[in-house]
């Protein structure tokens, strides 16, 4: 959602800031703006619209130097993306900034509170209630050390709803504060310095310590004081420290035009890490980090996938991959349906959330419904300790690395192999009788990255297609078993990227009713399993190809080396390594996000940040 940074210390406060917004702004690009502590007060600037705008009208009119200092990137909830709405916001009196993530849910309450006491509000935003707050607060408290932490914990008390908040206040100009509830915030430490940011890539150009923020936590960096952070009640707790273990390196685009060409390509190596350590040599699973014990595992008798977007694909893929190999049944649904339809969840259910940034509220609020119901939950996530790994009972880290572009790839290859592996081990620890099966399958895991590191050489084809589908306004996408995930996932990546009209189907379902959106010259992009598939999948999938040609659509084939069924059927045809059915995901899903990348950048729009998206959603 929206990024946030802070920093006291030695350094130019608006470098250091304007440099983590930068790193940030995929979280959220319709506004942007920045606060620093000067002589004089607080001096402020903020633009609707990218960076960039914020970074011209700095040029233009810079501020004081200083070297206390906050900003903020928007993705707008309460009031559009203006000037006006934009972060931080200054209270009645300009003595206190603030800039927010999240929504405060009691805004309008607190709002008319603040009106009655004569507050005129300059924005229409939520946040803008806690500055004045804020101030009134500070003005009430003893005057003292830790003063503007006293009064944040007393305003935060008072909040509904999401929140993280940084403030820095005129009067005490060597401290920032800052307060977290279901938001994320985490703390930089370096010499003689401290960093604040929605994540570890605010700051990473200059320190790896870091400190997380536990739930409802307010921290206090105070130059001369150092770090506190307590509890909202005022309570010192110690907060965990943790070393970041990637550099600043990966947070840069790497000689890519994009930050999502630059993910897609790394995609081997994401695959590589998230089985590092986890596939014995002797083909059994070590998965040290699941936190059940043998016996929960073995009395699972359901499983529930709960995720959302491109994460809820991995989810359906899963689905196919955990009842085959350990006969346990599997349903899948998006977080944001699954605690509204009263789920039949007991001690016996493993839920599964699977999230790439471990902070998406639908997926958070799902997790809750599933610990209230007594369910096990285990998380698979890519951002170390996130809200939904802390939350959960167990965790399985994929390994991607950072993902900057808003559009989901490494992580979702990542995902896929993360419930290869939850699949797999609850079939060991359970011994079922696809045993020899699963030996063998953990053989061919093993040879993921290498295929997916082929499929990456043979793209120019797949640009070059791109840019002659450019124009198109409808593409359709068609797959079974485990192809239909595929499908539902090129057609996301195309319409989240390129803004162009995209549907993914069950082949078998095209005959049903979406056959009748064919005409002469639609696209349609068929993934097409093995021929090895069990129960002829892929005979019939030959024969979708050729019913939806007979209608004039442009047939895109997304096949196996050495499958020539379907060359008679193909205007076009992208090869990909033979693989397991199931495994097929990992090499088939690689075209088509290369596909919509390249269409999009044709088209011309911004690849990274697409319109009215955000890298993670952390609103319901
Ligand atoms: C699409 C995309 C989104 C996310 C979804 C869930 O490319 O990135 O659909 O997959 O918002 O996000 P996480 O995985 O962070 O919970």
């Amino acid at each position: 959602m929206c990024g946030i940074v802070g920093y006291v210390g030695p350094q130019n406060a608006l470098d250091v800031v304007l440099e983590g917004l930068r790193r940030l702004e995929y979280r959220g690009y319709d506004s942007a703006g920045v606060a620093v502590l000067a002589e004089g007060g607080q001096a402020t600037a903020k633009r609707a619209g990218k960076l960039a705008n914020l970074e011209k009208a700095l040029a233009d009119s810079p501020l004081p130097e200083s070297t206390i200092g906050i900003g903020h990137t928007r993705w707008a909830t309460h009031g559009g993306p203006t000037d006006r709405n934009a972060h931080p916001h200054l209270s009645a009196d300009g003595k206190v900034a603030v800039i927010h993530n999240g929504i405060i849910e009691n805004f309008a309450a607190l709002r008319a509170e603040c009106e009655t006491a004569g507050v005129e509000f300059a924005s229409e935003t939520d946040t803008e209630v806690t500055a004045h707050l804020l101030a009134a607060t500070y003005d009430a408290t003893p005057e003292g050390p830790g003063r503007l932490a006293e009064a944040m914990r007393a305003v935060s008390r008072r909040l509904e709803g999401a929140f993280t908040l940084v403030a820095s206040h005129a009067d005490e100009p060597d401290t920032l504060v800052a307060s977290r509830r279901n938001s994320p915030l985490v703390v930089g430490v370096g010499d003689g310095e401290y960093f604040l940011g929605s994540d570890v890539a605010a700051f990473i150009a200059h320190t790896r310590d870091a400190r997380e923020l536990g739930q409802d936590q307010v921290v206090e960096l105070d130059r001369d004081r150092g770090l506190t952070v307590t509890d909202f009640d005022g309570t010192v707790v110690e907060p965990t420290a943790y070393t970041v273990d990637w550099d600043a390196a990966a947070a840069e685009k790497g000689g890519h035009d994009w930050f999502m060409l630059k993910e897609i390509a790394e995609q081997p190596q994401a695959v590589a890490d998230t089985l590092l350590g986890r596939l014995g040599d002797d083909g059994q699973l070590v998965l040290d980090e699941v936190r059940l014990t043998d016996q929960d595992l073995r009395d699972i008798d359901k499983v529930f996938v709960v995720s959302c977007g491109t994460s809820f694909h991995a989810g359906l893929i899963a689905k196919y991959a955990i009842e085959h190999w350990t006969r346990i049944p599997v349903e899948v649904e998006v977080a944001s349906e699954f605690r509204y339809r009263d789920p039949v969840l007991d001690r016996s259910t493993l839920v599964v959330v699977i999230s790439q940034s471990g902070e998406t509220m639908d997926t958070l609020m799902a997790l809750r419904h599933a610990k209230d119901q007594k369910a096990r939950v285990l998380a698979i996530c890519n951002v170390n300790g996130s809200t939904i790994p802390r939350e959960s009972d167990a965790v399985l880290y994929t390994h991607a690395g950072p993902e900057i572009a808003v559009a989901s790839t490494k992580s979702f290859l990542a995902q896929i192999v993360a419930c290869y592996l939850v699949g797999l081990f609850l079939a060991q620890i359970r011994g079922i009788k696809y045993a020899d099966e699963v030996a063998a399958i953990v053989e061919d895991i093993r040879g993921l990255p290498q295929a997916v590191e082929q499929v990456l050489t043979q793209m120019e084809p797949v640009r070059e297609l791109g840019r002659s589908l450019a124009d198109a306004d409808t593409i359709l996408f068609l797959g079974r078993h485990v192809g239909f995930p595929v499908a539902l996932e090129g057609a996301l990546k195309l319409k989240e990227l390129a803004y162009i009209h995209a549907e993914g189907f069950a082949a078998g379902e095209l005959k049903h009713g979406p056959i009748a959106l064919i005409d002469q010259g639609t696209p349609v992009v068929v993934v097409v399993p093995s021929p090895r598939s069990r129960e002829s999948v892929h005979g019939k999938v030959v024969s979708n190809i050729q019913e939806v040609r007979a209608r004039g659509a442009r047939t895109i084939v997304i096949a196996e080396e050495g499958d020539d069924d379907v060359l008679p059927y193909a205007d076009h045809v992208i090869r990909v390594p033979r693989t397991p059915t199931l495994l097929a995901p990992i090499v088939t899903t690689v075209p088509l996000q290369v596909l919509a990348c390249e269409i999009a950048d044709t088209r011309g729009y911004d690849v990274d940040q697409p319109r009215n998206l955000a890298k993670s959603v952390t609103v319901e």
